[in-house]
């Protein structure tokens, strides 16, 4: 019996040891850890149940048939996270530089089927030169595979990825297609084709770092969500970021202990929005005097600057944060902010996360480049992802909510359960000037100072309409506040929205305008 042992404990050390300690050297003289010190790093000590460690691949041609090493390259099974359950995959650059054969994606496959049944999220940790070259065709297969299971599994668990490695070609949509992406700074790249390729191409001379790194994903393309220095803060924020999520779409985000008794009175927030309505402030400060602990894990900070979007606690509960942010641009809707916007609010609906919206906004942003690249179709995706979220959905109008930006930023109209105002609210068509210049055109144009007579038109229409009041007689603000109240409305808003219900006509599936 106990022969039978040293055989496991055999085959377990030969797994651990992935590619050899001259390729784990190799590993970490790039400044990258190994699978396994990976996932002890993310998840709760000693909760890692390892699953097919003894699996290997099935290949024959080049050599392969001499090369075969248990694990394939990948490493496997479930964990926890602050006591929660996790699935994870992490793949071994070790082996075969982390590439993907049948043997390999059939075990990514089996415990993604897994974390589906049981209802878990799923943890990608990526480093891996791309399709097995050797197995050809069968290895693209497999890259379909979990294609297939990322997208079925998408709005059913969470699904996280980190890139801590190249991920190259075809690869590049498993982790597209997850909810959120992790790249650190120097040791990770996603490109769909690499430098030499586009050389030869486009006669374009880039490197690795500024064709697809952690800063190039995180500024420009928006396609990582979160990037930092080193693998150890990418940890770190997984379980941040983990600990703000239910474990699947029927579950609740996990609430932290509140003590409601406190006093949420915060006369800070009267000095935030500044007397002249076009002088810019800084909206970070008041979404860190409205979340619990001024805790406040910010999503796509890199980009799209001008929309800031987040999770926070407000009572103890997790809400998605996304707010309007007036030093950048002065907070206008642009293509990028639009679709950034449109995906956090899509995610935290699709996972029963309540939104709190932070507006002070002056529209859309005009011009050719942003009409010619669709600005409206883009802007339609925020419209369409506020309209149809069901989960609670509360806006504070700090300061300007004008024209069509006023309906898209979870206005009442469009299923906003609970809208107030702070008194420097403007809720107009357009701001003051514009609209002075355009109702009352003639009459400037035939005064003898027209400059004089466009600043008592604009003062005017500013006491008319620059103001929350005429929105509040309507009711399409339920309540207009003084700032140091916010804290305290929007506990109790959230504890009474706890129990809504909503929903959405019955159909196949929408069709947002991509
Ligand atoms: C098999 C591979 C491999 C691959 C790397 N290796 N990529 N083996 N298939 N795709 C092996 C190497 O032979 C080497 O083995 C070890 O991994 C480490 O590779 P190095 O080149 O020594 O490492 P490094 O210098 O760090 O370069 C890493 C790399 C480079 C940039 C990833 O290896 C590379 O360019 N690989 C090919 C990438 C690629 O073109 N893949 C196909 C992409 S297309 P030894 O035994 O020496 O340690 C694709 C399609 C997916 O993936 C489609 C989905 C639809």
């Amino acid at each position: 019996m106990k022969d039978n042992w040293k055989e496991i404990e055999k085959l377990r050390a030969e797994a651990k040891l992935g590619g050899g300690e001259k390729r784990i050297k190799a590993q970490h003289d790039k400044g990258k850890l190994t699978a396994r010190e990976r996932i002890e790093l993310l998840v709760d000590e000693g909760s890692f149940e390892e699953i097919d460690m003894f699996v290997k691949h099935r290949a024959a041609d080049f050599g392969l048939d001499k090369m075969k090493l248990p694990g394939d390259g990948v490493v496997t099974g479930f964990a926890k996270i602050n006591n929660r359950p996790v699935g994870i995959f992490s793949q071994d650059f070790t082996v075969f530089g982390g590439s993907l054969s049948e043997a390999h994606a059939e075990k990514i496959c089996k415990v993604m089927d897994q974390c589906l049944k049981i209802g878990i999220p799923i943890i990608g940790l990526n480093d891996s030169g791309g399709a097995r070259i050797q197995e050809g065709v069968v290895s693209l297969g497999g890259y379909a595979e979990i294609f297939l299971r990322n997208t079925l599994a998408s709005g059913v668990v969470p699904q996280i990825s980190a890139v801590l490695g190249p991920c190259a070609g075809g690869a590049v949509y498993s982790p597209a297609i997850t909810d959120f992406i992790f790249m650190v700074q120097q040791t990770s790249h996603m490109f769909v084709t690499g430098p030499n390729v586009v050389k030869t191409v486009t006669h374009e001379e880039v490197t690795f770092e500024d064709l697809g790194g952690a800063a190039t994903h995180a500024s420009k393309s928006g396609v990582a969500h979160f990037s930092f220095d080193s693998e150890i803060e990418v940890f770190q924020n997984i379980r941040k970021l983990f600990d703000f999520l239910p474990l699947n779409w029927k579950d609740r985000s996990p609430e932290k202990e509140f003590d409601f008794t406190k006093d949420f009175i915060e006369p800070k927030l009267d000095d935030i929005v500044p007397e002249n309505p076009n002088k810019p402030y800084n909206m970070y400060d008041i979404i860190c005097m409205l979340v619990d602990d001024h805790d406040f894990l910010e999503v796509h900070k890199y980009y799209a600057q001008n929309l800031i979007v987040g999770f926070g606690r407000i009572g103890g509960m997790t809400v998605g944060v996304v707010a309007n942010q007036p030093s950048v641009l002065a907070g206008v809707l642009d293509i990028n902010a639009s679709t950034k916007g449109a995906r956090f609010v899509r995610f935290c609906d699709a996972f029963n996360i309540p939104l709190l919206v932070l507006e002070d906004v002056p529209g859309f942003l005009p011009g050719t480049e942003q009409e010619w690249n669709g600005i409206i179709r883009h802007g339609a995706k925020l419209l369409f992802a506020f309209c149809e979220a069901t989960v609670p959905k509360v806006t504070v109008i700090t300061r300007k909510a004008y024209g069509g930006a006023y309906d898209v930023m979870n206005s009442k109209h469009i299923r906003g359960d609970f809208n107030i105002a702070w008194p420097t609210a403007e809720i107009a068509v357009m701001g003051p000037k514009g609209a002075v210049e355009i109702i009352f055109k003639k009459e400037i144009e035939s005064s003898e100072n027209p400059e004089k007579k466009v600043q008592e038109k604009v003062e005017e229409y500013r006491e008319k309409f620059a103001n929350p009041f005429i929105a509040a007689e309507r009711g399409y603000l339920d309540d207009v506040i003084k700032p140091r109240e916010t804290r305290q409305k929007l506990i109790n808003a959230f504890q009474l929205l706890k129990t809504k219900v909503d929903s959405n006509p019955k159909k196949k599936h929408c069709n947002i305008p991509l």
